[in-house]
């Protein structure tokens, strides 16, 4: 749909926008008419340089021509048949996942949020089936992001802010530790905790990389403990940390891990890959879904992780996320640079964060602010280097104008 077939200006479009849209996201001042590679496209034809990647979605660049024929294809032959069919997106897409990121089982879900909820409803009926009811605690960490359902929410490590406030009560059994700090994990679980549920990098807290120590630490005292560690790899996942999973950079295996945004090429997916152990506590019943797996959100996602390995993207994330980061450096005010790939946050000493995404799109770059005072890069996989200077370009006039 393009701004021809309503009829509308683009004032007419904001206030309807205004009048229906039950909002919770504070938007930029244009609209996204197209996407187009590194670019998205507004209704005016003018060009921002995406810097956003429609929130680390976007990894083989936005409508990525792979992906956008794999719709086009699969939504002629069948577009739903419920899970009580088979369907060959499904099989196929199962078997790359399993087959690329070594995991035995997969489960699909539609979204980051539900895949994470299925995660910890898998970790607390194994607990429960294999040693009694009593072991159901889960232990995330502090500044996390796991979704908005009541489990991912409870699970999200962020006492009091907007996303729990007014939500209570959360979910019984869970407690939370300090992120690389592998004592304070220790400190949390007892003998009821079945799992530890951890990002790589946290994301939306703040782009915070994972110590290798802490990351094998926490593997180590799971295993000794007989219990489950579960990733959530739902924004670190297919390339964004410079390999197919972050686990995959830490040399260490999860029982179970999470995943969506980067892998159905800007359809909504989600999956839960597990061990084949892990996976038996699910059979007929226990849990479902009507639209996971869906044959057009498949075909995408076949299409998104092939175009991925094929042009080695997660090699080429790690090498121009070192150039990125090196050249962030350089901007006013910074007090650290830090990330993985390109996952990259900024943080700066003042709280210009929020001012300076508004103020970027105005000087077509997107991006976004995770704090006050830091903000996060998660372009297309496929990004140049004259594109990472012309964004720490417009970044850096920016950043002089508010400082
Ligand atoms: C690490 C992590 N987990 C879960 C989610 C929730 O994913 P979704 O918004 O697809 O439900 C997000 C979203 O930002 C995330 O970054």
């Amino acid at each position: 749909m393009n701004m021809k077939d309503t009829h509308m200006t683009k004032k007419e479009l904001e206030e309807t926008a205004e009048k229906y849209l039950n909002e919770t996201f504070k938007r930029f001042d244009f609209i996204a008419e197209k996407g187009e590679g590194m670019y998205v496209i507004d209704e005016e034809g003018n060009k921002y340089l995406d810097f956003m990647g429609g929130i680390a979605v976007n990894a083989t660049g936005n409508c990525n021509e792979r992906v956008v024929q794999a719709i086009k294809d699969q939504a002629k032959m069948m577009i739903h048949s419920s899970n009580y069919c088979y369907t060959i997106p499904q099989i196929m897409l199962a078997k790359l996942i399993c087959e690329n990121i070594g995991m035995d089982k997969i489960f699909f879900q539609n979204s980051g949020a539900e895949a994470n909820e299925a995660m910890i409803k898998l970790a607390r009926k194994y607990g429960t089936d294999n040693f009694g009811p009593d072991r159901y605690k889960i232990v995330t960490a502090l500044n996390s992001f796991h979704g908005r359902t009541y489990a991912t929410l409870t699970a999200t490590g962020q006492p009091d802010s907007a996303c729990q406030k007014g939500y209570a009560p959360l979910l019984p059994g869970f407690s939370y530790a300090e992120y690389n700090n592998l004592e304070s994990f220790k400190n949390a679980c007892d003998e009821n905790t079945i799992a530890i549920m951890i990002e790589p990098v946290q994301g939306e807290g703040g782009v915070y990389p994972a110590t290798e120590e802490f990351i094998k630490g926490l593997r180590e005292f799971c295993d000794e403990k007989n219990m489950l560690l579960l990733f959530d790899e739902v924004q670190t996942g297919w390339g964004r940390t410079g390999d197919l999973m972050g686990y995959i950079t830490y040399g260490v295996k999860p029982d179970a891990v999470s995943m969506a945004k980067a892998m159905g090429g800007g359809m909504p997916i989600g999956a839960m890959c597990t061990t084949k152990e892990l996976a038996k506590t699910f059979g007929p019943g226990a849990h479902g879904t009507t639209f996971g797996g869906n044959p057009v959100c498949c075909a995408a996602a076949y299409a998104q992780i092939t175009e991925m390995i094929e042009k080695n993207l997660p090699e080429k994330a790690r090498e121009m996320g070192l150039y990125l980061m090196k050249k962030l450096e350089n901007l006013p005010g910074v007090k650290e640079v830090r990330g993985k790939g390109l996952l990259v946050g900024v943080e700066f000493n003042e709280d210009i964060a929020f001012k300076l995404k508004y103020l970027s799109a105005e000087k077509h770059l997107l991006i976004t602010a995770v704090r006050d005072n830091i903000i996060r890069l998660a372009p297309p996989l496929l990004v140049s280097r004259e594109e990472c200077d012309k964004a720490v370009e417009i970044l850096k006039n920016a950043a002089e104008e508010l400082l």
